[in-house]
């Protein structure tokens, strides 16, 4: 098992070889997400006002899209990559809006002054994150009371099928290492913070190969199933 600088190194060096593949090929990939962000954001759109920060953001193409959907919101999108967040101008420029600031730095380590953020979003990226106790701390920190974090469209599943459903991920993706959010110990961090949690599973069969859309049209089918297999969620986290 490598440790976590090992961990963060493959996923940095993910990002330097990402800069030099085909862009286009990128920009049709978040395109396709960009279809599963769009009701999230619509769906939640009270939330996103005052100060907003993205972690985990890549090349900040999600900050891109809520600075435009709420210019008077002040954006900061953040990414442990430098050279993945560095990237933030193409996207600020096919949305047209400028995110009023980019940080690299680590989803437990944010440069930013305590209670100064009212939302803390992240898209797909907290799975990856590895120390989830240490980043939901640094929430708790920078967030205002009241304030809320969201893991959007997060790959989760509970504890007993984790090892399974693990390797299952990095199988299909063995270039950079993935992992999922365990419920019950997302669960139990947030109550040993004082946060309130709230998930909400994901069905969508957009953007899904064969095995799984029928996949997850059985899991819409029969919703109870959600609760014990694999599947796609969105955590809510309120300070209290
Ligand atoms: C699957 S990518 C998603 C990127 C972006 N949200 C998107 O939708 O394109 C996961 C991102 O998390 C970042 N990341 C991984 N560990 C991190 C950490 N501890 N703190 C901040 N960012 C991290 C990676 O550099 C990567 O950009």
């Amino acid at each position: 098992m490598a440790n976590i600088e090992e961990l963060q190194s493959i996923e940095l060096a993910v990002w330097d070889k990402l800069q030099h593949e085909d862009w286009l090929s990128n920009l049709s990939n978040k395109f396709s997400e960009l279809r599963w962000l769009l009701p999230k954001l619509t769906a939640h759109e009270g939330k996103f006002h005052g100060s907003i920060l993205e972690l985990g953001a890549g090349e900040g193409w999600a900050s891109s899209v809520v600075k435009r959907m709420h210019p008077e919101a002040l954006v900061i999108a953040s990414d442990i990559s430098p050279a993945a967040i560095g990237g933030i101008g193409k996207w600020e420029k096919i949305f047209e809006a400028k995110v009023d600031a980019q940080i690299s730095c680590r989803s437990y380590s944010v440069p930013l002054p305590d209670s100064s953020v009212d939302l803390i979003f992240s898209f797909q990226a907290a799975h990856h994150f590895i120390l989830q106790k240490e980043t939901l701390h640094e929430v708790k920190r920078l967030l205002r009371p009241g304030g809320i974090c969201m893991y959007l469209h997060e790959p989760s599943c509970r504890e007993y099928i984790h090892p399974a459903a693990k390797w299952r991920v990095n199988h299909k993706r063995p270039e950079c290492p993935e992992d999922l959010l365990v419920i019950e110990r997302m669960k139990r961090i947030a109550q040993d913070l004082g946060f309130n949690i709230q998930i909400a599973y994901s069905t969508t069969t957009l953007n899904r190969g064969v095995v799984e859309g029928v996949y997850y049209k059985a899991l819409s089918a029969f919703p109870f199933l959600c609760d014990w297999l694999p599947c796609t969620a969105d955590f809510i986290f309120t300070k209290q």
